[in-house]
């Protein structure tokens, strides 16, 4: 059990000052549930732009991990998944890797405060080159990072989607060596830029087939498909989409005018955050 071992209202202002930085992700995360009780600070993020809880949800219920499982968080932001997963699983080790130091500060100082022993936060880049440096993980968490590649870190890739996909193929085959798991969300366009879409944003069938066959081409294989929903009560949930439609996925067989979201019988979700799908996937064994 985590306990607090410095003033609450000098951690809770120093984390607030930290997580207003100005800088490109900032205001991202909400302050994980068990912090904001203690601290009594939160961060507000509207539920309908993006929810945080609902895709940890839906992830933790999902890792297929030992009780001494290693997971990297790459590109961790304020650490909402990082600590999360460090309060609920005492057991496992995270390492956080985020490129902002302010952000990384964040977690550092939490970490402390609430004695999560567990997190270790390394303030390196997790670039095409800086993937060589990672040690192998039980599992990565590659959330909403890597379609900043070209204006985040490796700059010099070419502004365009064909080079952008190849690039995407390169890095999920180079993370193979060093994760057992992916949990695997990304952007719609380059650089968080709409003008720079890599498919339509309101097309879900070829969201999930750009996906899938970036996955699939890199060797990796999902294992879970998961899709934001508005439940009964208009709450965020993340819902697996049918075992078919992910093999489907899986096979490549997603045919090109599919309207698998009407066959699946789930709703679209209003905003383009909430229709990523957020996959989680393991090395294919019969891709090397
Ligand atoms: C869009 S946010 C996503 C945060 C989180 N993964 C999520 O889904 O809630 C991207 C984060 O990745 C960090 N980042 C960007 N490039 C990075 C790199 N090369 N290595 C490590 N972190 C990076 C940014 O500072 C930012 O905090």
């Amino acid at each position: 059990m985590s306990t607090l071992t410095v003033p609450d209202a000098t951690l809770a202002a120093r984390l607030h000052q930290l997580y207003h930085d100005q800088s490109k992700h900032s205001v991202y995360q909400s302050v994980p549930a068990f912090i904001a009780r203690a601290l009594g600070y939160q961060e507000e993020i509207h539920s309908l732009w993006r929810s945080d809880a609902p895709r940890y949800d839906y992830l933790a219920a999902r890792l297929d991990l030992s009780a001494e499982a290693t997971i990297a968080d790459v590109g961790a932001n304020t650490g909402f998944f990082t600590l999360n997963l460090a309060h609920a699983f005492p057991h496992w080790r995270v390492e956080a890797y985020e490129l902002n130091p302010r952000h990384a500060e964040f977690i550092r100082l939490t970490a402390e405060g609430f004695g999560l022993a567990s997190v270790t936060v390394r303030s390196q880049s997790c670039d095409f080159a800086g993937l060589e440096r990672l040690p192998r993980f039980d599992a990565v968490l590659l959330l909403n990072v890597v379609h900043h590649a070209g204006f985040d870190f490796d700059r010099e890739l070419p502004d365009d989607n064909a080079a952008y996909t190849r690039y995407i193929i390169a890095y999920l085959q180079r993370l193979r060596a060093h994760a057992r798991q992916l949990v695997f969300q990304i952007g719609s366009n380059r650089g968080g830029d709409k003008s720079r879409p890599v498919h339509p944003r309101d097309d879900d069938n070829q969201r999930l087939r750009w996906t899938s066959d970036v996955l699939r081409a890199a060797g990796w294989r999902m294992s879970a498909l998961g899709y934001a929903q508005l439940d009964d009560a208009g709450a965020v949930v993340f819902r697996d989409a049918p075992d078919a439609l992910r093999e489907r996925a899986n096979t490549g067989a997603l045919a090109e005018s599919e309207n698998f979201f009407a066959e699946a019988k789930l709703n679209r979700f209003p905003g383009e955050f909430h229709r990523r799908p957020l996959v989680i996937a393991s090395a294919d064994e019969g891709n090397t």
